[in-house]
């Protein structure tokens, strides 16, 4: 079979990175997600993924275990919730969808640039049920106005908010949690300093990316939609599965988690609104 060339550039191409961890934690002895179908994607695909930078185990495992905690609260939703909506955004060729395989009850959304989409088309098969792709940036006005505001609704946005700008974010945040009636939103987000380090960060560097939003204190987003309160957060460099990581990784996490700054460079934030 032809394999497909990508030429995405910017913050679309960055899901390539991510994609491709995914694909190698599923190469691993024990592996923390399984993708299989990431896996299978990859090697349907031509491209350089040697260009992003996941070159260790460290790297590959930490990708995917923060999919693997948006994975676990995203089913932990809709255990209780077997009728919400997801909308996954930022989707890229992240098979969530897949990995989770909701019931025929779940209605799931994967948003993210027509570009990427119309790849998804092509890569990944049907997860059947209730699924359906919108191809819009979401910042865009329309796309959101068409979900049907009916039920409890988990937005899942891994690797998007680093991308958008505070005000962008603010007025997503704004629009999902006004418009559709409750739920929680799931997203990771850089700290600033993580935001003015951003060049060291290969898959951002060798793609032209640009990323502009860190949080400082996540406590500040409860402020922009009354009912909005944050559950977790928890730091990358804490997270319990990083004793997968090679000791000098763990070592260079321990010291990171001891320095202001350093130590909320990149965490993961789960919010209930009303
Ligand atoms: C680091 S990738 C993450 C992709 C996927 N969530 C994953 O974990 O593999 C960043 C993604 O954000 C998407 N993105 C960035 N800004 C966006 C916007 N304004 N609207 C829709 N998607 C956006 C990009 O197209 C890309 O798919």
């Amino acid at each position: 079979m032809e394999r497909e060339k990508i030429s995405l550039t910017g913050a679309p191409a960055t899901m390539l990175a991510t994609l491709y961890a995914r694909a190698l934690d599923n190469r691993l002895p024990v592996p923390v997600l399984g993708d299989t179908e990431a896996d299978r994607t990859v090697r349907r695909i031509d491209y350089d993924f040697g260009a992003m930078g996941i070159k260790d185990t460290s790297s590959v495992v930490g990708v995917a275990l923060r999919a693997k905690y948006f994975d676990d609260w995203t089913t932990e939703f809709l255990a209780a919730h077997p009728d919400a909506t997801v909308l996954h955004l930022a989707c890229g060729l992240d098979t969530r969808v897949h990995r989770i395989a909701p019931p025929a009850s779940v209605r799931w959304i994967d948003v993210d640039y027509p570009d990427v989409i119309r790849l998804r088309e092509r890569l990944l098969p049907d997860p059947g049920g209730d699924y359906r792709m919108v191809a819009s940036s979401v910042t865009d006005d329309a796309w959101l106005d068409e979900i049907p505001a009916d039920r409890p609704t988990v937005a899942v946005f891994e690797g998007l908010s680093m991308y958008l700008t505070k005000d962008d974010g603010k007025r997503l945040i704004q629009r999902i949690t006004g418009r559709l009636p409750s739920g929680q939103l799931l997203f990771d987000c850089y700290g600033t300093v993580g935001v003015r380090m951003q060049k060291l960060v290969p898959a951002v560097r060798n793609t032209g990316a640009i990323l502009h939003w860190g949080v400082g204190d996540p406590h500040e987003i409860e402020g922009w939609h009354e009912g909005l309160v944050l559950l977790d957060t928890l730091r990358s460099v804490e997270l319990p599965g990083n004793a997968q990581m090679t000791a000098s990784a763990r070592a260079g996490m321990w010291v990171m988690a001891r320095i202001p700054g350093l130590r909320d460079i990149g965490r993961l934030l789960r919010f209930s609104y009303t």
